[in-house]
């Protein structure tokens, strides 16, 4: 996907042939590799390391010196840690390029990076014969998604384990109401609400002197070719919710609306700051989707199923997983920490040698989110083969901090087209 500027901190010579010895010795140390080290990446990192008896972070990379830095430092002054962070200067990579060394001097890969970036370092984890953590969303775009279909392939052909952030899946109380649901307590599943309501998002206003690209890729949550946006970049987790409620079957079509109300400033980019998509399943069961940023409003993250003997709330809230049919049911379980138990169950799968792989749900609830924002985008019915053989790439030419990028436009639908 083009070319990239690469800046190592240092030489890796003797890096490298560190690691050689480490196997010669016939260590069972699991090396774990970061590449994303923003916000998430480092709490992965911490939770990989927290997941295993015999693990240690060995390398990073970061397009931005100072986020890695950063990250690193984090790591370093948590005393869970101690003894699991081993980066040397000459294991952290800046730029474009860094997953590439990461990637060969690590066991097991973390991909944090905003997600349109996800197709191209997960190709590379698992073509190297890595196992991977990865963060949702998997794609911006369907040749993205394709891309990844085609990686999931490839990972389950190698025994490779794949687990994917969409971390509801790991929530004790999630997993025991789906498992209800699926039990047919509420029945079969007529209709489904998603909703994602938020206040505001961050935003990074461009500084003097910055290139397009470090403009983009520092505020990049605000632009759709990076991240997707909110339908794609948050609201895929609850869109993923319904579709493991639905026994991971996904929506034949889809028609929406979105468009920008509030947060509608120049750094905003060009995402939208709602959308409402109704999806239509086979049986013509329907979700019903809204999700917005706007400050001052009331949240809600939550799912619903309805059915016909009741219906389940699936919520994040205290209380909030419950299923109404003859009989109420609050779920009262055990609570676990989601984020670590998903890498706890990746590092056990890994000792064991059975691979988990999250690959094909992680990959369609991702076309599902982009199924909807080419709904709203555009004003159109999306049907999913469509969305699916859609030729939009959102790449840019190539990967470089002086390539030239226009703003890019806010879709408007009627006008805006599928491609
Ligand atoms: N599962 C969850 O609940 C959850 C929560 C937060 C974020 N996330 C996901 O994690 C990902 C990162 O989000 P975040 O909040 O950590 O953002 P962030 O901005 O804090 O971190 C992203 C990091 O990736 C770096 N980066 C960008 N392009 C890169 C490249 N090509 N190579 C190497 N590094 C690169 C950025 O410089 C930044 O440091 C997103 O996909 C987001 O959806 C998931």
């Amino acid at each position: 996907m083009g070319a990239s500027r690469r800046h190592f901190l240092a030489a890796s010579a003797a890096a490298t042939s560190g690691f050689a010895a480490v196997h010669a010795a016939g260590d069972d140390t699991l090396r774990v590799g970061l590449i994303g080290c923003g916000d998430r990446g480092t709490g992965a990192a911490s939770q990989a390391l927290q997941a295993d008896r015999n693990v240690k972070l060995v390398a990073m990379a970061d397009a931005f010196e100072d986020r890695l830095r950063s990250s690193l430092n984090t790591l370093r002054g948590k005393r869970e840690l101690i003894g699991k962070v081993d980066v040397a200067t000459d294991a952290c990579f800046v730029g474009f390029d860094g997953y590439r060394e990461v990637i060969r001097r690590s066991d097991v890969v973390l991909l944090c990076t905003p997600p349109h970036f996800r197709p191209m370092h997960f190709r590379a984890a698992v073509e190297a014969g890595k196992h991977v953590f990865a963060e949702k969303p998997v794609a911006v775009d369907a040749p993205g998604v394709r891309h990844v279909l085609q990686t999931v392939e490839l990972a389950r052909q190698k025994n490779l384990s794949v687990v994917s952030g969409l971390c509801l899946r790991y929530d004790n109380g999630f997993r025991e109401t789906v498992r209800r649901v699926h039990a047919g307590a509420i029945g079969d599943v007529t209709t489904m609400f998603a909703n994602d309501y938020r206040g505001g998002r961050w935003k990074k206003p461009r500084t003097e002197g910055q290139t397009d690209m470090q403009y983009h890729m520092r505020n990049w949550y605000n632009f759709t070719w990076l991240g997707g946006d909110f339908n794609v970049e948050q609201h895929v987790h609850f869109l993923d919710v319904c579709a493991w409620v639905m026994r991971d079957e996904y929506p034949v079509r889809a028609i929406g609306m979105g468009g920008r109300a509030a947060l509608n400033s120049p750094d905003y980019g060009n995402i939208y700051d709602h959308f409402a998509v109704v999806y239509e399943y086979r049986n013509g069961a329907r979700l019903v989707s809204n999700c917005r940023q706007n400050p001052g409003c009331k949240n809600d993250l939550s799912a619903h199923a309805v059915g016909t003997r009741g219906r389940a709330v699936l919520s994040e809230r205290t209380g909030g997983l419950s299923i109404h049919a003859d009989q109420t049911w609050v779920y009262e379980g055990p609570q676990n920490q989601m984020y670590q138990t998903e890498h706890d169950e990746l590092f056990a799968a890994i000792r064991r040698g059975r691979p988990i792989n999250n690959g094909d749900y992680m990959t369609k609830s991702t076309l599902m989110a982009i199924m909807g924002r080419m709904a709203a985008y555009t004003g159109q019915l999306i049907g999913w083969e469509q969305a699916l053989a859609s030729r939009e790439d959102l790449s840019p030419p190539r990967y470089a901090w002086d390539v030239p990028l226009a703003d890019p436009p806010v879709a408007v639908p009627g006008l805006t087209r599928f491609v």
